[in-house]
């Protein structure tokens, strides 16, 4: 840093510090960060530096002494969350890049502690914090970190997440333990690849994947998206440890996930063994880790310890640098997906890069490309986002040649000419053409794919029926006919009439999946099976108003537009009733639909697990006339609680005074 005078530091000081808030922000509360961590470290070690140097300009509210706030509802769009205060305020760790950084934090400690002692090592598991109270050893509370002070209540969500135990039995003192939520690497890997098929933009790692998820507002689908926990640390006022080893063999004795992975170091020489083998070794593991945290194991030596207003003083963190490339670009590609969504990628020299040769990556969209101030001819690091999308994250300006242009983002679609249109809420551009053969030919892959309409085929054939022009818009594939299907080159009389018959067969394949498979921009799996749970069928979904799709549980201003802009367009309305002609199900015909009133002008929660999924308890509700609401109020009639129902929920219905069924309860009613 060359900061000459007292002005220019004051300046560097706020500009630091607004655009450390604002990579905060993105980070915390959007779980999509537009910065490395490493960039971003530097950023904070830079103003940490200047702060000393200057304490004059030192601040209360500087993001130096402040815990990043992960709380929602202050960013548009994402849900709100019950709040509460921590117990005990939930710190963050200071960190290094550097050995000899680390060296200054173990001599600080051995000055205090004036005794041997020893250091636990562990990995620093790349998730989102959580809190987890357990009273008489039931879980009743599980709280994000919040800006350290007050967290959001994610305990339905976390509820799903099967390592962590609901109730060890009487436990004598009251406790709370704390970790990671993480999504392992395959679950990360299988999300994306839905949320790239239904047109949403994937996660990009798995940290943003496990964060976002844990805000989610529907409880089974956090559970469809296999993440899991890691607990590192138990606090209380009476807990019975003199050792943060010994008080997590007792949490791994009483069920918690608890690392296997921790080693107890006697010096510096043990901790940088410890640095050095994990360094390579975490390469191998199934979840993302950014580094080792290194804590004193004597509980009363943490307490002499004590804190900072953001760090413990008894433990810091050593994080990997992460692997990055210097090459050069050399174009960049323009993608055009299924839903049209358009995505800049960077095709570069051949480099290495952690065991592979990275030869394109991500530019994510033009924002990126600008921020970046990308030029073609430009030598731009790469790094592996997450350890797997390898991506850009900066130029290296020195070298940039004078002939270096700037790419132009297309104002057309590059493969078929048509104008593109910007979604300023996703910052991404679309086509606009719906007879774009890219968007066609994606369109038809995911009508047929497994867990859409299951048709027995794949891209090749795709390419082929569309080559012929036997396919252009939906309904032409239950038009086809052995007659034409063996015009295809390879195509003989037994493959032709086992593709038939399992288009035959999509018939049967019920409405909410086939609801999925129209390919409505941002309506996933879950959400297309709740619709067609709650609406009954697509005549009320196509007349519905972005009203009513918002009174439907978990659909949001984004569905609820995507659902009217779908239906409003009358090709939509036509397509459909074409499908339908050819006798698919666009109806939920299952038991539940039938309708009743005994549950006529009756509000029911639902809360908890059934021995049927949560989704068909609501419709059979729908079913017999009853409204389903998501949280208990005056105007609750009936809660219905299953097992393992929320607390807090529960509570609230005593409060109120609301009846609260069981499942048998809620089956007399309906059936008396
Ligand atoms: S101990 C008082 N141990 O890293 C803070 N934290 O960047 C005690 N983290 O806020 C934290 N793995 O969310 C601890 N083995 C581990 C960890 C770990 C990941 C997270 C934690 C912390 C963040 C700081």
């Amino acid at each position: 840093m060359d900061i000459k005078n007292k002005k220019e530091a004051q300046k560097r000081i706020e500009s630091l510090r607004k655009e450390i808030e604002k990579h905060n922000y993105r980070y915390y509360v959007l779980n999509d960060p537009q910065i490395s961590d490493f960039e971003y470290d530097g950023m904070m070690s830079d103003l940490i530096s200047l702060e000393k140097m200057f304490p004059e300009f030192a601040s209360p509210d500087s993001p130096t002494v402040k815990v990043g706030s992960d709380i929602a509802g202050k960013a548009p769009g994402v849900r709100e969350f019950k709040q509460y205060r921590h117990r005990y305020p939930m710190l963050s760790l200071g960190n290094t890049y550097s050995i000899g950084e680390l060296s200054d934090f173990d001599r600080r400690v051995r000055d205090a502690a004036g005794e041997e002692f020893n250091y636990n090592c562990e990995l620093k598991f790349d998730g989102t914090a959580i809190c987890l109270t357990y009273s008489h050893g039931k879980l009743v509370r599980a709280l994000t970190r919040g800006d350290g002070m007050v967290g959001d209540d994610v305990t339905d969500n976390v509820r799903t997440i099967a390592s962590i135990p609901d109730n060890i039995g009487e436990v004598p003192w009251d406790f709370e333990i704390r970790g990671e939520i993480y999504m392992p690497f395959a679950s990360f890997n299988a999300l994306n690849e839905e949320r790239i098929d239904i047109g949403d933009q994937p996660f990009a790692n798995p940290r943003n994947a496990a964060a976002g998820s844990l805000k989610t507002l529907d409880p089974q689908e956090v559970r469809r998206r296999g993440l899991e926990c890691v607990l590192y640390h138990i606090i209380g006022d009476n807990i019975p440890f003199k050792y943060h080893t010994e008080a997590l063999e007792w949490a791994r004795e009483h069920h918690f996930p608890i690392s296997k992975y921790s080693r107890l170091c006697r010096n510096m020489e043990e901790v940088t063994a410890y640095i050095q083998e994990w360094d390579t070794a975490r390469k191998s593991l199934p979840f993302a880790t950014d580094g080792i945290v290194i804590k004193v194991d004597d509980l009363a030596l943490q307490a002499r310890l004590g804190y900072t207003a953001k760090f413990p003083r008894w433990a810091t963190a050593y994080k990997f640098k992460p692997e990055r490339a210097l090459t050069r670009l050399i174009s960049v590609d323009y993608q055009v997906g299924r839903t049209g969504a358009v995505t800049p990628v960077a095709n570069l020299e051949p480099v290495p890069l952690s065991g592979t040769i990275v030869k394109r990556a991500s530019l994510h969209n033009s924002d990126q490309m600008e921020l970046l101030d990308i030029h073609i001819g430009d030598w731009v690091y790469v790094e592996k986002g997450g350890e797997i999308i390898p991506k850009i994250t900066g130029v290296e300006l020195s070298k940039r040649p004078s002939d270096a242009a700037v790419p132009h983002f297309p104002t057309h679609c590059p493969d078929c000419g048509a104008p593109l249109v910007r979604d300023e809420s996703e910052a991404r551009h679309y086509c606009t053409n719906e007879n774009c053969p890219t968007r066609v030919k994606g369109a038809f892959l995911h009508f047929i794919s497994r867990k859409a309409m299951n048709i027995n085929a794949g891209e090749a054939t795709i390419e082929q029926l569309y080559d012929k022009g036997y396919i252009r818009r939906l309904p032409d594939l239950y038009r086809l006919d052995k007659e034409r299907l063996m015009t295809l080159d390879g195509w003989k009389d037994k493959s032709a009439q086992n593709f038939l018959d399992s288009i035959a067969e999509s018939r049967k394949v019920p409405f909410g999946r086939v609801l999925f498979a129209l390919g409505i921009r941002h309506i996933g799996e879950t959400t297309a099976r709740t619709l067609a749970a709650r609406m009954g069928n697509i005549e009320t979904m196509a007349k519905a108003s972005r009203e009513d799709f918002l009174e439907v549980e978990d659909i949001g201003d984004i569905i609820a537009d995507s659902l009217v802009e779908y239906f409003s367009d009358s090709a939509h309305r036509q397509m459909i009733e074409e499908l339908k002609g050819f006798g698919l199900q666009f109806a939920d015909n299952s038991a539940a639909s039938r309708i009743s009133d005994r549950l006529a002008g009756c509000t029911v929660v639902v809360s908890g697990n059934f021995s049927r999924p949560r989704d068909e308890m609501k419709a059979m509700i729908a079913a017999h006339g009853g409204k389903n609401t998501g949280s208990v109020s005056g105007k609750t009639t009936y809660l219905l609680a299953g097992e393992k129902a929320g607390p807090e929920k529960l509570s609230k219905a005593e409060k109120l005074g609301v009846k609260i069924i069981s499942e048998d309860e809620f089956y007399s009613i309906i059936n008396q």
